[in-house]
């Protein structure tokens, strides 16, 4: 068992600790916000239930996660931390000192940065060599990929280790050569969502379509087959033209995306204010989340009947 310090509980830092207690390790979780706390042990039990864990196996392992009050109670009797706070690179570096100043210099600590620079995420660290990017994907306990990258200073023992560790939970780890702000994952999921938003923005099509067109098209292949596969079993001359024939239209946007900040200056944050890019009435949010996570689970279900061979 490696005993894990997490500070954030938030959606992240509470969806890591669930995947780490139910492979067997403890979890112990620090939060500034008291109602994140306060929650933190009832959001438990419905994680575990999406994962399919017997209600009666729910309770020895959400005993292998504890809250506590400090920071520095997290540090104690610990193996590794883990940091899952917002994504700004002020708090990032705030909490790495105050992690620091208390924790033992050869404890590796894992950031769960969604695309900030692991590099940059170590700037002002004593000891930046224990620093690894370990990017879990939501919901942690139930989507398999985590993506492990180095820092310019981090000890390539700690990317071993981590890697190890997550393999032996069955994860599927992939590990980067070098440091890339986005990790793999995100600069796809990212280079698509921009595409989309220059498509809304030249009138093609609205936020629906996007959606289905993805969920009924590409959506349903690539949990199977993943685009480089797929490039390979077109041919790569086909690609080779359709790429040279269509890159020249995509977006290089860098800046300006009036797709988002038009809803934004109107108060439609999306999911929480009721309206986004598509309306989210009462009932909606409910019905996402139980689509959402039993399509994962579908696809988890078919993706362990195909073999992983190597060929
Ligand atoms: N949401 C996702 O789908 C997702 C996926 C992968 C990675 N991430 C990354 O994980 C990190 C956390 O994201 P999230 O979605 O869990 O955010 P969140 O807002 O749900 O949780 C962050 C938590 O950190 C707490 N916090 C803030 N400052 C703190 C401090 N100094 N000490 C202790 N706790 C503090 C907040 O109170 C909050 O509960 C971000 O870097 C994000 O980019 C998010």
């Amino acid at each position: 068992m490696t005993r894990f310090g997490i500070v954030g509980g938030g959606l992240m830092g509470h969806g890591i600790a669930v995947a780490l207690a139910k492979a067997g390790h403890s979890a112990a979780v620090y939060d500034v916000d008291p109602q994140t706390m306060a929650t933190f042990h009832h959001r438990v039990g419905p994680a575990l239930a999406q994962c399919g864990v017997p209600g009666s196996q729910a309770g020895p392992i959400g005993a292998r996660i504890t809250t506590v009050q400090a920071l520095h109670d997290i540090v104690r009797d610990v193996d590794v931390l883990v940091e899952a706070v917002p994504e700004r690179l002020e708090d990032k570096h705030q909490v790495m000192a105050t992690l620091e100043a208390v924790a033992a210099p050869e404890t590796p600590i894992w950031t769960n940065t969604s695309v900030l620079s692991i590099t940059q995420v170590a700037e002002g660290m004593a000891h930046p060599e224990r620093l690894a990017g370990v990017h879990w994907w939501n919901p942690p306990y139930l989507v398999p990929l985590v993506e492990v990258a180095p820092g310019a200073r981090t000890d390539p023992r700690v990317l071993d280790e981590a890697c190890d560790l997550l393999s032996a939970m069955g994860k599927t780890t992939v590990r980067l050569r070098r440091d890339v702000p986005g990790f793999v994952g995100n600069r796809l999921q990212f280079a698509l969502v921009r595409e989309a938003l220059s498509l809304l923005d030249q009138g093609v099509c609205d936020p629906a379509t996007i959606d289905t067109v993805m969920r009924s098209s590409l959506g349903l292949r690539w949990s199977a087959v993943g685009p480089m596969e797929n490039a390979d079993y077109i041919g790569l001359a086909l690609t080779r033209d359709i790429l040279g024939n269509l890159a020249p239209h995509l977006s290089t946007e860098k800046e300006v995306f009036p797709g988002l900040d038009k809803p934004l200056s109107e108060d439609r944050h999306g999911r929480a204010s009721g309206a986004g890019l598509l309306p989210w009435p009462s009932g909606r949010e409910t019905e996402v989340a139980e689509r959402l996570g039993a399509g994962i689970r579908r696809n988890l279900a078919d993706l362990r009947t195909v073999p992983n061979r190597e060929w």
